[in-house]
């Protein structure tokens, strides 16, 4: 028998590690112990600057004081509530001030992550069309190079090959429209680039092929963001909508990243002026603090379940911890904090100081394109021949031993500071990631 007597304490063995090489982590591990603000401390003692909020998520900063407290007041008062049948007053509260953020949006279902979220709005949208009498609409769209996590039905309707291509066959009855990503069109364009709008006619040619009756939903992030920040062209959002809106497919954005003041406004729905018919978030929902997301329906989804006979279960689907009374503490706190410093509007405002700074370093070496929206970059790199994604990770690499947390994707450094960042501090990321360009392979 074992006991916990026998563990080995700096024994990295035991854990599988997330998307991550674990036998390169293990010879060289790279530990984060502490965070504050804009810094996480290292196991040897280094600050590093969050140039990511952590994986998208902690736009608020670290370890801020309002949302531990709330998250203590909870815990010493109401642990853990079931969800299924019986509900606690926070949840509640949680959900209305999320509803009061945006117009045409009147329940949030709540998840424990992004995967879970994007799950539950396909699941949501088979059952809308059923519903109200579609019920052959039982396909789902992706796009080509979209993320939308990890769990069977975002894989299926996710179009980065690397996450697909170890998992069997995936759901049936899903397609792809095109992705909008094109260098030659579009390379360095500051913000929405001009060139592409009609690329959102690919949903055309998937209702030719399948005809609309068949087709539930189409799915895209409005910025598609771990693919290595795509930024939507000019009116093709718009043009997508009005697609959907023509053949009665719904249309779910994807929000996990772009929701809560990444891109200088609560949701890129207002951002870009476009509303889609639900939406996912996490991430930033609690500032990562606890696990959680949500999805956003828009007014009268959730009437159209409504009508079954009274005692029935409207919708089979639900998590244990749906609605945690510690998430919805932290995502309380979250939102107060959001809102009193007026994080979103500083987003707005950085956003301009963000766009000159990452486009300086438009003529370093190795770049091929820079991309830019609200406070989000992606520096697209020459990949080495043969090698790809190796330049990018010598990048990581070195920037980290330089103080500075960015992420890679392909060969692509994506940035996305918390909110609460100072110019000097944007400086430094660019100056930073300039060094470094000049030492990677
Ligand atoms: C757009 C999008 N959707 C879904 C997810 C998955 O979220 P999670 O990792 O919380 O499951 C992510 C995570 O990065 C994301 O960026």
């Amino acid at each position: 028998m074992s006991t916990d007597q026998n563990y080995a304490p700096n024994d990295l063995e035991s854990l599988w590690m997330p998307f991550t090489a674990n036998r390169q982590f293990k010879k060289n591990p790279k530990m984060l112990v502490e965070a504050e603000g804009m810094h996480y401390i290292t196991h040897d003692n280094r600050r590093i600057l969050d140039g990511t909020s952590g994986l998208w998520c902690v736009n608020a900063g670290h370890r801020r004081q309002p949302i531990i407290d709330a998250v203590k007041k909870q815990v010493e008062k109401l642990d853990y509530a079931p969800g299924f049948q019986i509900g606690h007053p926070t949840s509640f509260e949680f959900a209305s001030r999320l509803t009061s953020m945006i117009e045409g949006f009147d329940h949030v279902f709540f998840t424990n992550s992004g995967s879970e979220a994007v799950d539950t709005a396909l699941k949501i949208a088979l059952a809308y069309q059923r519903s109200i009498g579609q019920g052959t609409r039982t396909r789902l769209i992706g796009r080509e190079r979209g993320y939308h996590g990890v769990g069977f039905g975002g894989i299926s309707v996710g179009g980065i090959v690397g996450n697909r291509k170890q998992f069997g066959t995936l759901l049936t009855g899903v397609d792809h429209i095109s992705h909008t990503h094109n260098l030659e069109q579009n390379a360095f364009s500051r913000g929405q680039p001009e060139w592409g709008a009609h690329l959102a006619d690919d949903l055309e040619k998937i209702v030719a092929l399948h005809d609309a009756s068949t087709i539930a939903a189409v799915i895209v992030e409005p910025m598609a963001g771990s693919t290595g920040v795509l930024i939507p062209p000019k009116g093709y959002l718009k043009r997508l909508r009005d697609i959907c809106t023509k053949h009665g497919i719904l249309l779910i954005f994807d929000e996990v990243i772009t929701g809560f003041g990444r891109l200088g406004a609560s949701f890129a729905s207002e951002y870009f002026g476009v509303k889609p018919d639900l939406f996912t978030t996490a991430k930033g929902i609690t500032n990562a603090t606890v696990p959680m997301g949500a999805v956003f329906a828009r007014d009268g989804i959730y009437d159209a379940f409504m009508d079954a006979p009274d005692n029935t279960i409207e919708l089979f689907h639900g998590y244990t911890y749906s609605g945690h009374p510690l998430a919805c503490a932290a995502g309380l706190a979250t939102l107060d904090i959001y809102r009193d410093e007026g994080l979103f509007e500083r987003a707005a405002e950085l956003a301009p100081y963000f766009e000159d700074a990452v486009h300086s370093l438009s003529d370093v070496d190795h770049v091929i394109d820079i991309r830019n929206l609200g406070m989000v970059t992606g520096i697209e790199l020459e990949g080495i021949p043969d090698k790809p994604t190796a330049r990018a990770m010598d990048a990581f690499n070195k920037c980290y031993d330089k103080g500075l947390l960015v992420r890679t994707t392909g060969d692509i450094i994506a940035m996305s500071p918390p909110l609460i960042v100072e110019k000097e501090q944007i400086d430094f990321m660019i100056d930073t990631v300039r060094d470094t360009l000049k030492t990677v392979h």
